[in-house]
Parts: structure tokens; C-alpha cells; sequence
């Protein structure tokens, strides 16, 4: 596991910095996805192709998922997941909470993953059932906050419709909490969460390569990650925070009914 993990944290840094060097220069290639807000740039294809060389490279034959490429086939029973930059938006106008985002699987299940927020010099990493840390600095959520002082992190997809949902969600939330966040990246909420910068976080929508790698440094910093109802981390939904506060959320959450269509 440590040398998935060393593998894993070398190449999000050589991505990050190959992002860092190029940004300005290449911030002009735009390209749209499924709809005008949903920006990407060549930059996350180039990332995303520097990370499969380096990982084919050291791991032929480990099946690689990506946000930009899709599946690659293999026949280890180990699959690499890759955001190669999660917060495009953000990393399109400048904003800092962008991050190349790179999970270990094994047999099906997250043994490993990093965070690369490069604008931020922060690196968080995580190990199932060893910790999770950020620059070698072990990690613990908050815990013991009650829902009306949790600070919440948040975002929103690319649909418009799913959007107006969720904009009705998150104003009935506001009322019950300290304040809401929306940073721009998944996987940094999830992190930002594991360092007790945020207390909680929800959203309806994400995708795997989004959660793969930050949830794993959610909960081994003593977060719970999950589905609404009983159900575990999807597309669907994704909720995290330390236990109780998570309890609680769900609860207000399920009531606003946030899986529904618009
Ligand atoms: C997005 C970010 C954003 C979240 C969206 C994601 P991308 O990923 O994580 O915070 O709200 O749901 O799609 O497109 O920047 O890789
Ligand atoms: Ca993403
Ligand atoms: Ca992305």
C-alpha cells in the first residue's frame, strides 16, 4: 500500500506542477462538455495523459479510469481513478481550490489516495485503515459540532434543471446551519473537511473520480461518507461528517427531499 501510495502522490505532483508551468498560456482552450458552465480545458486531457504514462509505465496491466478517457482495460485486480483536475472552473479564473486527484483500488475497494492542490502547495494523502494527512501531518475531521454551527460545503452540477433543485435545497439548509460553502471542488471539500475546515458536506451529482481519492481522506480523518437512506457513496449522493453531525444532516436532508427531479 505505501508504494501505492508513493507511486500515486509522485505523479500527482508531477501533474500538478506540469498544470501550475502551463496554466496561463493554455487557459484560452476551452472546449464544452455537456453544457456552457461545464469547461475543459486541454490541460485536463494532458494531465489525464500524463498520469496514464506514468502509471502504465510503472503498473502495466492495472486498469485506469478517468474523467476524460473512460476505462482502460487490464487484468490486475488493481484499477487507478483520476480526476486530472477537479475544479476546472476554478482553475480556468484563478481560484486556488483545484486539485489532481488520483485513488488506488484493489480488488473494487480505495486503499489509497491523493489530493494534489497545487495552487494551495497542500498535498493530502490517505492509507485504508492507516490515516490520512496533508504534508505528512495526520488529519481529524471535526467532530462533536452541532448542526446549527456546522459550517457546510456544497456544489452544484453542470444541469441546469438539477440545479434549480438544488438551489431550493441549499436555501432551505442555510436557515439550519453556520454558513455554506461552495469551494468549487469535490475533492477539495472532502479535504477540506478531513482538515477541519469545513464541518460537513453534501452534494447530489458527483461522480466517482470526484470521491474516490478525497473520500478516502474523509473518513480515515474520522468522517463518515455516504448515500442518503442507508445507501453508500454515489452519483446519487454524497454526504460526509463526523458521526452525529452526519445523522443530523441526513435527516433535514432527506426531508427537502434533494434526489428529486426538477
Ligand atoms: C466538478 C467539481 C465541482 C462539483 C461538480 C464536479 P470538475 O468537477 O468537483 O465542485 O460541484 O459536481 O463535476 O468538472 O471540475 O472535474
Ligand atoms: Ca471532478
Ligand atoms: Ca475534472
Amino acid at each position: 500500500m505505501t508504494d501505492f501510495l508513493r507511486l500515486a502522490e509522485d505523479i500527482a505532483r508531477e501533474a500538478g506542477e506540469m498544470l501550475i508551468a502551463k496554466r496561463p498560456t493554455m487557459s484560452a482552450e476551452i472546449a464544452t462538455k455537456s453544457s456552457p458552465t461545464d469547461v475543459v480545458t486541454a490541460l485536463d486531457t494532458a494531465s489525464e495523459q500524463l498520469i496514464r504514462e506514468r502509471v502504465g509505465a510503472a503498473r502495466p496491466g492495472d486498469r485506469i479510469l478517468g474523467e476524460e478517457g473512460g476505462e482502460a482495460p487490464g487484468d490486475s485486480d488493481v484499477r487507478w481513478i483520476v480526476d486530472p483536475i477537479d475544479g476546472t472552473v476554478n482553475f480556468l479564473y484563478g481560484l486556488p481550490d483545484w486539485a489532481v486527484s488520483i485513488a488506488v483500488e484493489v480488488k473494487g475497494q480505495v486503499v489509497a489516495g491523493v489530493v494534489n492542490v497545487p495552487a494551495r502547495g497542500e498535498v493530502y494523502t490517505a492509507a485504508l485503515g492507516a490515516g490520512a494527512w496533508l504534508g505528512g501531518v495526520p488529519l481529524r475531521c471535526n467532530s462533536g459540532v452541532p448542526l446549527a454551527q456546522a459550517l457546510v460545503a456544497t456544489g452544484f452540477g453542470y444541469s441546469v434543471a438539477r440545479r434549480a433543485v438544488q438551489g431550493e435545497v441549499v436555501a432551505a439548509v442555510l436557515p439550519k446551519v453556520r454558513d455554506i460553502r461552495r469551494g468549487g471542488s469535490c475533492a477539495v471539500d472532502l479535504c477540506s473537511l478531513a482538515a477541519g475546515r469545513v464541518d460537513a458536506y453534501y452534494e447530489r451529482g458527483v461522480n466517482y473520480w470526484d470521491f474516490a481519492a478525497a473520500g478516502l481522506v474523509a473518513t480515515e480523518s474520522g468522517a463518515r461518507l455516504d448515500g442518503l437512506r442507508g445507501r453508500p457513496v454515489s452519483p446519487e449522493f454524497a454526504l460526509c461528517a463526523a458521526p452525529g453531525l452526519f445523522e443530523d444532516l441526513h435527516d433535514l436532508l432527506v426531508s427537502l427531499d434533494p434526489e428529486r427531479d426538477a
